[in-house]
């Protein structure tokens, strides 16, 4: 598997980078992630995996991913939520349950982690 960047653009006091996750040049997973640049923040916009894809460890290497690439940058603080206006309220617990999975705490409605820069 490869993980290459999609596209980068600035919006609105905001950098939003996309990665994909492709497996033999087929897209199997996204993510894309806003750096709040004045903040020295990352918020986690959104990551899918491919459905057939899912539970073989793509979506935990998208997260390593762009925490080691934030990390680069001095930022260790990452909020995230766990929302999408088609997703039902299953699919929702689901995806709060993997955060948390992956480290992250929940608080007010949002999710955080903060990064280990010895990591
Ligand atoms: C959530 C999602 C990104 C996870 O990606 P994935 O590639 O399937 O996850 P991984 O295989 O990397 O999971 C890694 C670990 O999480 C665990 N896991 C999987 N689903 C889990 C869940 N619902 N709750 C807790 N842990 C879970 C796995 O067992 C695995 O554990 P291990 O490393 O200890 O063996 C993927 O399921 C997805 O795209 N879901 C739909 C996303 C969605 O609805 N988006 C819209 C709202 S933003």
């Amino acid at each position: 598997m490869v993980i290459e960047e999609a596209y980068r653009t600035i919006y609105d006091c905001e950098e939003l980078v996309c990665f994909l996750a492709k497996i033999d040049n087929r897209k199997v997973g996204e993510i894309t992630m806003g750096i709040q640049i004045k903040e020295q923040m990352m918020t986690i916009k959104g990551i899918n995996v491919e459905s057939e894809f899912r539970n073989i460890g793509i979506g935990r290497a998208l997260m390593g991913f762009v925490e080691r690439f934030v990390l680069s940058k001095g930022i260790t603080k990452i909020s995230l939520r766990a929302y999408s206006h088609d997703a039902s309220p299953e699919v929702l617990r689901n995806l709060k349950n993997w955060y948390t999975k992956m480290g992250y705490i929940q608080q007010n409605g949002y999710m955080f982690k903060t990064l280990n820069v010895c990591n």
